[in-house]
């Protein structure tokens, strides 16, 4: 039997689109049983107590562990997979990740790590389709990546636990693919160079601890505007959160989620922004969460 632990992760993080992303120390859990034969999957979402039907071929656990068994050529004659889902699916907040890194770690560790981590990570990222999630996912923490004819390289940066990342999640779904496609084809040079300089700057704001300049950092103009109008008081909510003390905003990964980092007055910025939704007819709650600097790790 293995139990294994993966974080939530927030990607873009404002100017890194496709690029920054951060662990949170929100988690799925999947255990792994052998059993006689077949395979059996429960999948609890722990939060509201729901059992979810999910058919295996959207079942991102069970695709990612056959990758590796399909790869190595391994197999194990039958498996009980128990899911305990805390990451809420849909919401910007890394849940497709979780499954896929945890999938892929897990199939590995059972068919001998025989996989070296640089192709599990590269194997995550042609599944997930960017790196900014399932690299964080899997080694916690801040992330840079880059993917270029080489592959994928990253540089991970371990955060300051006092730093706070509060997760607004409002009550409804928004996939990937649809805010994908709000995006425009063409942007304009002012724009990249715009989210160039906010991008270096907020790397060297957690590199040096100097939070002073998160605002400006977390300024985008590559997706967040698109994306807001799929979310009802958007911007009421970001300026709801700077109101109450946050030191930086911005959606998180492909929303509906908004994250705000703060290092006082938790809970007034929660609330003032569960407010801000309310005002919006959508109702939301907060996590206070932080960074996870360990990611993907295998805890039984
Ligand atoms: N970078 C991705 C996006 C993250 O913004 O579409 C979503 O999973």
């Amino acid at each position: 039997m293995i139990k294994i632990r993966v974080p939530a992760t927030s990607a873009n993080l404002g100017p890194g689109f496709d690029c920054l992303g951060i662990a949170l120390n929100l988690y799925n859990y999947f255990i792994v049983e052998e059993i006689g034969v077949g395979l059996e999957t429960n999948i609890i979402e722990e939060f509201s107590g729901r059992i979810l039907d999910l058919a295996l071929e959207d079942n991102l656990f069970v695709q990612a562990m056959k990758k590796v068994f399909d790869l190595t050529g391994q197999r194990i004659k039958g498996i009980r997979i128990t899911e305990k889902i805390n990451i809420p699916f849909a919401r910007g907040l890394g849940s497709s990740a979780s499954a896929v890194v945890a999938g892929l770690h897990a199939a590995n560790y059972l068919t001998g790590n025989t996989i070296k981590e640089e192709d599990l990570l590269e194997l995550a990222v042609a599944m997930e389709g960017h790196p900014d999630n399932v690299v964080p996912a899997y080694k916690g923490g801040f992330v840079i990546n880059v993917l270029s004819s080489n592959g994928l390289s990253y540089k991970k940066l371990e955060l300051d636990q006092e730093l706070k990342f509060i997760v607004l999640i409002p009550d409804f779904e928004l996939k990937t693919n649809a805010g994908r496609k709000a995006l425009p084809e063409i942007l304009t040079y002012s724009d990249a160079v715009f989210n160039i300089s906010r991008a270096a700057l907020l790397t060297a704001s957690f590199y040096d601890k100097n939070y002073s300049n998160l605002r400006t950092a977390m300024e985008d103009k590559l997706h967040q505007d698109y994306r807001s109008r799929l979310i009802p008081g958007f911007y009421t909510v970001l300026d709801a959160a700077y109101n109450a003390g946050a030191l930086g905003v911005a959606l998180s990964g492909s929303g509906p989620t908004l994250i705000a980092i703060a290092e006082e007055n938790l809970d007034e910025i929660g609330s003032s922004m569960v407010n801000a939704f309310k005002e919006n007819d959508i109702n939301s709650r907060y996590l206070v969460t932080r960074v996870d600097n360990d990611g993907c790790t295998i805890i039984d």
